[in-house]
């Protein structure tokens, strides 16, 4: 399939998506933005975690990060030269509502504004994620996701926004990826707030969703019938490393935790069976309407993915069969890997989305996320050679061609990421940008998969005013 792929022209590649397909890019507040103490923006549990030694590598934080916020015109010009057609990011709720509810900041919401009119300007459209894991402080103290009036917090800071904006936003994202919100913030604690308790990680995801399900209608409240409204979930499918029955078994475990734990509740209306107790925890706090409410039919799906897991039964019968502690087989003989140490596995993502079109009727998918880290280095002055990054997108659109080739309903592609960033516990030291930031001058560099990308899409646009072959 890879030496086929390769093979392909840019012309053929871009031949296979359907007209009005949208390629972008995506980025975060946290991890581009800067200006954390600028023009009123509150703290987020964020600004506390990077802050506190040992949590993020270096000692990073986003404090400057690509200073976006100030740079911000000049970041659009270059989504422009990329020929973006969209671009996702995040809107930071303490620069919203710097105490999380209350008093509106009306200078975070100006900048909100600035940027959107600058897309639009440039003919990009707008997609716009309302929480991208930079809780406020001052809920986070109050219990962040654990107390269930976060929730209403967030539908309330959902309508602010959708007033001053939902005039322009076609695509509304509510949340990016709640299984890292709460597994990786709650359960593991190597995300912010840093809490190690996993029956606390539950009653996060429970909350979590439950502030999207009451965010949808009042989004729709204030947004045209024509905006569309949706969620990104992160997606790690598990593949079996061979066929013994208990690799089976920890596979279907590995599923229900990894991919069905949040999809099952939007799509089937409630949690996978069973799988509370395969993890010896307790089901979430979970109120009368609460799964209805979830379950508010939406627009579209948000798919990021980056890898795979590769999962081995454990042998003994003795060892708890916890679907968050399977087995994982790593590193995958023959395998290549990305600098996070993640498998490169395209097929992932195409079997994602057509099981989400097949098995869940997903009306809308985008991929809202997918890229790779690697350690690029500047050449000369104005070079970025990265061709494992050009190989992995090729190969990852490639993919979901495929995908879309067996009906699954996919509108559009963004890449992770638009610029280098703070990759969260990682810091700087990981790159996914196809654009390279030299952090001490802030000065912006496309690199090749930048141009590469942007020769994709602008081949694509130009394929569709061609006579097909
Ligand atoms: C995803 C996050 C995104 C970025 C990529 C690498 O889980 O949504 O912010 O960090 O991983």
């Amino acid at each position: 399939m890879d030496d086929a792929n390769n093979a392909l022209t840019d012309v053929e590649l871009a031949r296979q998506f359907p007209a009005n397909f949208i390629w972008g890019a995506a980025t975060a507040a946290y991890q581009i933005e800067g200006a954390a103490r600028e023009d009123e923006r509150g703290l987020s549990i964020w600004d506390a975690f990077s802050a506190t030694p040992g949590k993020v590598a270096g000692g990073d934080t986003g404090d400057v990060a690509t200073n976006h916020y100030h740079r911000m015109p000049e970041d659009v010009k270059l989504m422009k030269q990329l020929g973006l057609d969209a671009y996702r990011f995040s809107i930071a709720w303490p620069r919203i509502l710097p105490d999380g509810r209350g008093r509106v900041n009306e200078k975070g919401l100006d900048f909100y504004e600035r940027l959107v009119d600058n897309l639009l300007e440039h003919n990009i459209r707008p997609f716009a994620t309302l929480f991208h894991w930079d809780l406020p402080l001052a809920l986070h103290h109050k219990g962040g996701w654990l107390n269930r009036d976060t929730a209403y917090a967030f539908a309330d800071y959902a309508e602010i926004v959708v007033w001053r904006l939902g005039d322009r936003i076609s695509h509304w994202i509510t949340h990016n990826e709640p299984w890292c919100s709460a597994y990786l913030g709650y359960g593991l604690g190597i995300h912010a707030p840093g809490l190690q308790d996993r029956q606390a990680a539950l009653t996060a995801g429970h909350h979590v969703l439950l502030s999207h399900g009451l965010a949808v209608p009042r989004i729709r409240a204030h947004t045209p019938p024509t905006a569309q409204v949706g969620i990104t979930l992160n997606f790690t499918p598990a593949y079996p490393a061979d066929d013994r029955p208990e690799t089976l078994r920890d596979v279907a475990l590995a599923d229900a935790f990894s991919t069905r734990w949040l999809l099952d509740p939007l799509y089937c209306g409630g949690y996978p069976e069973h799988l509370f107790e395969a993890l010896q925890l307790n089901a979430p706090p979970i109120q009368n309407d609460d799964m209805a409410l979830i379950a508010t039919p939406i627009d579209f799906l948000g798919v990021n993915n980056y890898t795979r897991s590769l999962v081995r039964g454990r042998p003994s019968p003795a060892t708890p069969p916890l679907a968050d502690a399977c087995d994982v087989l790593s590193p995958v003989p023959g395998a290549c890997y990305t600098d996070m140490a993640w498998e490169i596995y395209p097929q992932a993502l195409s079997d994602m989305l057509i099981r989400l079109h097949r098995d869940y009727h997903v009306p809308a998918l985008y991929v809202t996320e997918n890229g790779a880290a690697f350690s690029d280095n500047l050449n000369g002055d104005t070079r970025v050679h990265d061709p494992r990054r050009i190989d992995y997108l090729r190969r990852h659109i490639q993919a979901i061609a495929g995908a879309i080739q067996q009906g699954a309903p996919l509108h559009g592609y963004f890449v992770w990421t638009l610029l280098d960033n703070f990759e969260w516990a990682e810091g700087y030291r990981k790159r996914f940008g196809i654009v390279y930031v030299d952090y001490p001058t802030q000065r912006r560099i496309i690199k090749d998969s930048g141009h590469w990308y942007a020769n994709l899409i602008s081949t694509f646009h130009s394929a569709q005013n061609m006579p097909q072959p």
